[in-house]
């Protein structure tokens, strides 16, 4: 799995530091709110998981599953719904958890569809955000950092469902996936 990797582009310990100040962020931005944190399967878990530990004010959680990729890494732009929420969300104020921002495509349509359920508000928490790529108007109320046109895996990130479990976030070496 390792020999995949071309460049380690955030380590443990600075992944760590990301995910703190993030949470200190939403733990003051939402300290009179009723926050629901919903995490976008499957990129999300990892993030989700430390994200949630650095949130100190009381909060739910809940996960929603869309397709978007298939096993390539351009976004297709054909977005559907495979598992939608099970908490009915009038009365909160969402907090979108992603893995990373790229087209936006994927969080454009999630965000639309969530808009038109009654909610408090809705917000956007990506872990990394990749703006060069971007095709539709949209930004991250909260991102970690921004990450260059290189295709990133680990830490949730996937190529073909693999690499997900490196502890790390690493550039995947393009041999791999121009095979
Ligand atoms: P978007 O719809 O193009 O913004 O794509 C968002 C989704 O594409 C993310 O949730 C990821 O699953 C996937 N994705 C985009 N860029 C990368 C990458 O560099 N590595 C792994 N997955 C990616
Ligand atoms: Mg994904």
């Amino acid at each position: 799995m390792l020999e995949d990797i071309s460049k380690v582009l955030l380590t443990e310990e600075q992944i760590r530091e990301i995910v703190e100040r993030l949470g200190k962020r939403i733990t003051e931005d939402y300290k009179d709110k009723n926050l629901l944190m919903v995490g976008i399967l499957k990129g999300s878990v990892m993030f989700m998981a430390d994200l949630i530990r650095e949130v100190k004010i009381p909060c739910r959680i809940d996960f929603m599953s869309v397709s978007s990729y298939g096993s390539g890494t351009e976004s297709t732009g054909a977005v559907k719904i495979i598992k939608d929420l099970d908490i009915n969300l009038e009365g909160y104020d969402l907090l979108i958890v992603e893995d990373i921002l790229d087209s936006g495509k994927t969080l454009d349509y999630i965000t639309g569809i969530l808009k038109t359920r009654r909610l408090n508000s809705i917000r956007i928490c990506t872990f990394l955000d990749k703006p060069e790529r971007r095709v539709v108007d949209l930004k991250a109320d909260y991102s970690g950092t921004t990450v260059p046109d290189e295709f990133v895996v680990g830490y949730g990130l996937d190529y073909d469902e693999k690499y997900r479990n490196l502890p790390f976030l690493g550039v995947l070496k393009t041999e791999v996936y121009a095979k």
